[in-house]
């Protein structure tokens, strides 16, 4: 990726930049492979709700997944309508099932009985009916981290595989809620084929299953999660969606009339985004140089949290410069608070601009005030 130097030097940084011509292609990459097959694509608004963003993502025609009462008012804000949100999550409030039935949104992805009387009982409150998919945990491994894995039976996700015909049974006997398909996400970050081909089949047993009871859906959702590669974000800017979308063509069997519904988030926003951080001071250490930048997990928390690696560059030190060996590391008052260890980069100065690579998505969405430290800014250009 080639930064724009010479417009980030009135920026005080810590900031996150956007690059948006790489997002828009990104949208129309998905856009070119869902567009001969009934595919509808909901960009998973956890990942970035940054308004620039939102907005190149509304443009492209996709849909929104939401999963809280402030990610839903985002996405109106937007400009979404509520006929192109999806609501998920396992804990929604009643407060958010309310604000979702106003909205008219096109369904909630329930995950537990409770829940689903809830939203009955709201919906009739109110004199509506609300489409419903059940979210089923399908007990899938995605060979992820384990903060990120969804679809195993320990995991707190969806209604488990012995529950599901109790769960479809209580949703046909109530008048307020119409079930629509059965959802599914079994993790983030999967970056081998396996998982999604395991969920394809369990989606088609299950709908067989469902079948020969009578019951029929207009929609499958299988979620998100296709993976990044955080390590070499410019040899594939734009992650393999024909491969990804293919894996769906080739193994899993839609009705007539059926759609496949997506809920992508990583994969939509993670190469486009880089926090883009100054060199406070650098420091050398008994056996270490240490690189301290004015960015820390307050800004970005996945290295310290799920042990990811963002690719790290230092992007005003001159090609050719000679390197050195260093651990990049934050202001903030905890080891963990490091980006990186023995990275090998051009020998670094005090001001120079480092790049945090592929943090557009769960970055600029995950940062908090520790150390009361202030939000970062970001620009979309
Ligand atoms: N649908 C549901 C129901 C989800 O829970 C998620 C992500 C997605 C879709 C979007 O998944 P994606 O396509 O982005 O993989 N903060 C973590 C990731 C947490 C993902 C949570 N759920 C990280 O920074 O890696």
């Amino acid at each position: 990726m080639i930064f724009p130097i010479d417009k980030f030097s009135s920026i005080s940084t810590p900031f996150y930049y956007y690059d948006t011509r790489l997002l828009r292609a990104t949208l129309a990459e998905i856009n070119r492979c869902t567009a001969s097959v009934p595919f509808k694509v909901h960009y998973a608004v956890k990942a970035n709700a940054n308004a620039d963003i939102l907005a190149i993502v509304r443009e492209a025609g996709l849909g929104i997944d939401c999963v809280s009462g402030g990610e839903l008012a985002a996405a109106l804000d937007a400009g979404f309508t509520g006929s192109q949100i999806a609501f998920a999550g396992v804990g929604k409030t009643d407060a958010e099932i309310e604000a979702g039935i106003e909205s008219d949104i096109f369904c909630f992805n329930v995950e537990s009985l409770p829940e689903m009387e809830v939203i009955n009982a709201i919906a009739a409150a109110k004199g509506k009916v609300a489409r419903i998919a059940i979210r089923v945990n399908p007990n899938i491994d995605a060979h992820t981290h384990k903060y990120i894995t969804t679809g195993l039976n320990e995991n707190k996700f969806g209604i488990n595989l012995p529950q599901l015909n109790e769960v479809v049974d209580a949703a046909l006997a109530m008048k307020n809620v119409e079930l629509i398909g059965l959802h599914f996400h079994i993790g983030s970050q999967i970056t081998e084929n396996e998982p999604f081909v395991m969920l394809c089949d369990k989606a088609n047993e299950l709908q067989d299953q469902l079948e020969a009871r009578g019951v029929k859906l207009s929609i499958i959702n299988v979620g998100g999660g296709l993976g990044i590669d955080y390590s070499n974000p410019d040899g594939a800017p734009i992650a393999n969606f024909e491969q990804y979308f293919g894996i769906f063509k080739q193994h899993l069997r839609l009705r007539p009339g059926q759609e496949l519904h997506f809920e992508l988030g990583r994969a939509v926003v993670a190469q486009c985004g880089s926090l883009i951080t100054r060199v406070t001071y650098v420091k050398t250490g008994i056996a270490k140089k240490f690189i301290i930048v004015d960015a820390g997990m307050s800004d970005l928390i996945r290295p310290a949290l799920y042990q990811a690696h963002h690719k790290i560059e230092n992007i005003s030190a001159p090609a050719g410069a000679p390197t050195d060996t260093y651990d990049v590391v934050g202001p903030i008052c905890e080891s963990s608070d490091c980006f990186g260890t023995n990275e090998v980069l051009p020998t670094t100065r005090r001001g120079d601009l480092i790049a945090l690579r592929s943090a557009g998505a769960y970055g600029e969405i995950m940062a908090s005030r520790y150390n009361c430290r202030k939000f970062p800014a970001s620009v979309a250009l």
